[in-house]
């Protein structure tokens, strides 16, 4: 029989990626988000504009589904979640616990709750060199302020709801997720989108901003990894929290080269140590995601950005907003 799920944040970068993902396996999909999908249309089955903030308008949501992966949220790169602690705290707050609370009214086979490696102590966090990051180091707790407290209050709901309603709750600490169809403009987006956007917009020899000294570490997740983790947690038995990211730990300098040796251009640095950076360092480490699955993230960096550059380059000359001089850098 045709499986039935909703994706909610369906209009958002890992909802849309996911919608499609299930349809090519064959489920029947409910989309939904309080915005479309900024690129193209979604082909979900059903696509509903609807926000999550009521229990109403989730229980209408998840209302004759199997499943339920939860990947609506009010997010952004550092410098939105830095900015709006109360507003993310409590957008996000709302949506969690009323989709929980939806899902169990509407008996929902399983549940899928979106995490973050912001949910980590900031103490672990503090040099470039940075200890990779096991699921069982969240506590004792000292998240990311909002955003991050948020995320974790909403893994122990899901715990809660397992325990006490008997929910089969699944959760995933996504470690920075990029890719092709992620929003690269605008204050929303990440890293990866953002360096892609300033690279492609810069002439060769010219100098782009970094924010921060750029010796920042991060380890990065290409969204077809991110979609195939997404899936295979949800058929695991595994009711705890398990990261979805690579063990690739890389500076921001060192991504930016990369970008810019993808994009063929010499560039120079100007940074910027005013702006936000996150943490120091953050890296994953995968030993209970691999002994879980069996699998873990595949693609690499290279492969990954290049697909990246490549798409928001695209974008960009279609707005006419890359410079014709850089037509040669191609
Ligand atoms: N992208 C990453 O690197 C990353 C890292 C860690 C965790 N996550 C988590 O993964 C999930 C998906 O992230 P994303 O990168 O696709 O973000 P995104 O911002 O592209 O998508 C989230 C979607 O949720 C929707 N949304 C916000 N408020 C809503 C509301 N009140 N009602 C209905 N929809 C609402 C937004 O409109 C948006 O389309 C989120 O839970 C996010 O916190 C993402």
């Amino acid at each position: 029989m045709t499986k039935r799920a909703l994706v909610t944040g369906a209009g958002g970068f890992i909802g849309h990626h996911f919608v499609k993902f299930l349809l090519a396996k064959g489920y029947w999909v409910r989309g939904v988000d309080i915005k479309k999908p900024e690129f193209e249309d979604s082909p979900a089955n059903e696509f509903t504009l609807l926000d999550l903030r009521t229990l109403e308008t989730c229980v209408k949501a998840s209302k004759g589904v199997d499943e339920v992966y939860n990947l609506a949220a009010d997010m952004g790169g550092i410098g939105f979640i830095t900015a709006y602690h109360a507003e993310i705290a409590r957008n996000n707050i709302l949506i969690n616990s009323h989709m929980l609370e939806a899902s169990r009214i509407n008996k929902v086979l399983r549940y899928f709750y979106s995490s973050s490696a912001c949910i980590y102590p900031q103490r672990l966090q503090n040099q470039s060199e940075v200890t990779p990051l096991k699921e069982e180091d969240a506590y004792p707790a000292d998240p990311e302020e909002g955003y991050g407290w948020e995320k974790l209050f909403a893994e122990k709901l899901c715990q809660y709801y397992y325990e006490d309603y008997d929910l089969e709750t699944r959760v995933a600490r996504f470690h920075n997720v990029y890719g092709t169809l992620g929003t690269f403009d605008g204050g929303r987006e990440k890293v990866p989108a953002a360096l892609c956007r300033k690279i492609a917009l810069a002439p060769d020899g010219s100098e782009i901003e970094i924010w921060g000294d750029g010796e920042q570490t991060r380890s990065f997740t290409y969204i077809d990894d991110c979609v195939e983790g997404v899936y295979r947690i949800m058929q695991s038995d595994c009711h705890q929290p398990l990261n979805l990211g690579t063990e690739r730990l890389i500076t921001i300098n060192e991504l930016v080269d990369m970008v810019a040796r993808i994009a063929g251009k010499t560039l120079s640095k100007r940074h910027d140590t005013s702006k936000p950076q996150g943490v120091r360092g953050r890296n994953s480490d995968n030993t209970l995601l691999r002994n879980t699955l069996n699998w873990e993230p595949l693609i690499s960096l290279e492969e990954g950005m290049t697909h990246t550059y490549k798409w928001i380059e695209g974008e960009l000359r279609k707005t006419n907003r890359i410079p014709m001089l850089s037509e040669s850098t191609r």
